[in-house]
C-alpha cells in the first residue's frame, strides 16, 4: 500500500528502510527515503509505521 503518494513510497520500503539503517527520528529516516518531503499528508502514517518496525527489531527490544 502506497503511503506516500507525491513520492511513491509504500508502508513495505517504509518498513524495509527502517529495518535497515535503524533512524532515531523521522527526521533521520527521511535521509534514506523521500517520505512526506512534499504535502505532508503522509507524515503521520509513516511514522507510525516507523515506530511498529522499530519495535520488531530484536536488539533494540531489549534496550528499550
Ligand atoms: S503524500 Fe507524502 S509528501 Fe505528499
Amino acid at each position: 500500500m502506497y503511503i506516500c503518494l507525491c513520492n511513491g513510497v509504500s508502508d513495505k520500503a517504509i518498513r524495509q528502510a527502517v529495518r535497515q539503517f535503524r533512524p532515531q527520528s523521522f527526521q533521520q529516516l527521511r535521509k534514506f527515503i523521500p517520505v512526506g518531503t512534499q504535502c505532508g499528508k503522509c507524515i503521520r502514517a509513516a511514522r507510525e509505521i516507523m515506530q511498529e518496525e522499530l519495535i520488531q527489531i530484536p536488539e533494540l527490544k531489549e534496550t528499550a
